[in-house]
C-alpha cells in the first residue's frame, strides 16, 4: 500500500480548481503514475471520485471507485460528457476539496461519456445513477467547476464561513 504520495490535496480557494485542465496527449509513464497516485489519495481520503486538478496537476484525468455501490472502479483520461438526459434529479454531493461541505445538486440522471482508458483505448459509454453523478462531478473539475457553483446564492451564503475556513487549509 502506498502511504507516501508526491502530491497532496488542494482545497477550495486554490486557483488550480478554477482552471481548465489540459488534454493528455500521450498516456506516458508519468500519467500512469499519476493515476496510481490519484487512486491512493482517493482511497486514503475515502472519496469515491478524484480529478487530477484536486492534487494540483492540471491534466484531464479522473478516477472513480464506487464498488461499495456495486459500481466500477475506473480511471478516465480526457473525459467528456457528450449527451445528457432531460430527466434530472437531486442528490447530496461532497468533495475532497471542500471537506465537510454537503449540498443537494440537481443534475441529469443519465449521460453519455467519452474518453480514453488507461490502456489507451478510446471508450464511449452510457452511465446513470451514482456513476453518472460522480462522472459529472469529476468532469466538472476538469473544467474548473465545483459543485457549489450550482447552488442558489442564499445556500452558498450559508456556507460562507465554512468556505473561509477551507481556504486556509491551502496555506498549512
Ligand atoms: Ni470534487
Amino acid at each position: 500500500m502506498i502511504t507516501d504520495t508526491q502530491h497532496s490535496l488542494v482545497y477550495y480557494g486554490n486557483n488550480i480548481l478554477r482552471t481548465t485542465a489540459q488534454e493528455v496527449v500521450q498516456i506516458s509513464q508519468m500519467v500512469q503514475d499519476l493515476v496510481d497516485e490519484m487512486f491512493a489519495i482517493m482511497h486514503r481520503e475515502q472519496g469515491i471520485g478524484l480529478a487530477a486538478v484536486q492534487i494540483g496537476v492540471p491534466l484531464q484525468v479522473i478516477v472513480i471507485d464506487i464498488r461499495s455501490n456495486k459500481g466500477p472502479m475506473m480511471a478516465l483520461i480526457n473525459p467528456k460528457v457528450t449527451a445528457f438526459s432531460e430527466e434530472k434529479d437531486a442528490y447530496e454531493e461532497g468533495c475532497l476539496s471542500l471537506p465537510g461541505v454537503m449540498a443537494d445538486v440537481i443534475r441529469p440522471v443519465s449521460i453519455q461519456v467519452e474518453g480514453i482508458a488507461i490502456n489507451e483505448k478510446p471508450v464511449k459509454f452510457e452511465a446513470s445513477g451514482l456513476l453518472a453523478r460522480v462522472l459529472q462531478h469529476e468532469i466538472d473539475h476538469c473544467n474548473g467547476k465545483l459543485f457549489i457553483d450550482y447552488l442558489e446564492d442564499y445556500k452558498r451564503k450559508e456556507l460562507n464561513s465554512q468556505l473561509k475556513k477551507i481556504k486556509k487549509l491551502n496555506r498549512e
